[in-house]
């Protein structure tokens, strides 16, 4: 399906927003999005950016501009002490009534792009152990699920434990 991939902009966070939300009504966590678009706004288009997001759409028809953003994935980099630079995929989404058409692995392509021109080694996600889906799709481009063949877990601090543990 023809769309187009292109770097997301400050103008685009209310966009992104409501697709973040879409994504978390799909994962049922719709009560856990504690941002908004102003957060999104600081957050990935101020001085120090925290991630970065690209934006799949439908190509402008008849001079009209694009609609609204069909697909999207926000990334951000970090760094493994065993391989070096490496592409964290916070989220990758495509909206439901475009499914299977080739928008997803569009994105991914571009991800990976992005990843190799920026020096990364690899691209690090996670996904829900219910979503079949998913891990077909990833597994059709070669991933490899590390929680099975190194039995790695998902940790995190929360709020309120780190607040706890720097004493505040
Ligand atoms: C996973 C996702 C991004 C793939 O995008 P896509 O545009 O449908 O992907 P493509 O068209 O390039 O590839 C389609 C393949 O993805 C897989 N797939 C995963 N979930 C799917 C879904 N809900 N509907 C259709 N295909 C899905 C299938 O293997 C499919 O192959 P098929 O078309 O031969 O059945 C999209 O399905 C999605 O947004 N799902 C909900 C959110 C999600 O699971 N995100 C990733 C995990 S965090």
């Amino acid at each position: 399906m023809g769309c187009v991939i292109r770097e997301a902009t400050v103008e685009d966070c209310e966009q992104i927003m409501s697709l973040i939300q879409e994504i978390a009504a799909y994962h049922h966590l719709e009560h856990d999005v504690t941002i908004n678009s102003e957060v999104l706004k600081a957050d990935g288009f101020g001085a120090n950016s925290f991630f970065k997001c690209l934006l799949a759409e439908q190509p402008a028809e008849n001079g009209n501009k694009p609609g609204r953003p069909i697909g999207y994935a926000l990334y951000y980099f970090g760094y493994s002490v065993n391989h070096g630079r490496m592409l964290y995929l916070e989220n990758l989404y495509v909206v439901p009534e475009l499914r299977s058409k080739g928008i997803g692995m569009k994105l991914m392509k571009k991800v990976a792009e992005v990843a190799l021109a920026a020096g990364c080694k690899e691209i690090k996600f996670v996904t829900v152990e219910w979503n079949q889906g998913a891990k077909d799709f990833y597994d059709r481009m070669g991933a490899h699920d590390t929680t099975e063949s190194m039995q790695w877990h998902c940790m995190e601090l929360g709020w309120d434990s780190l607040q706890r543990l720097a004493g505040n």
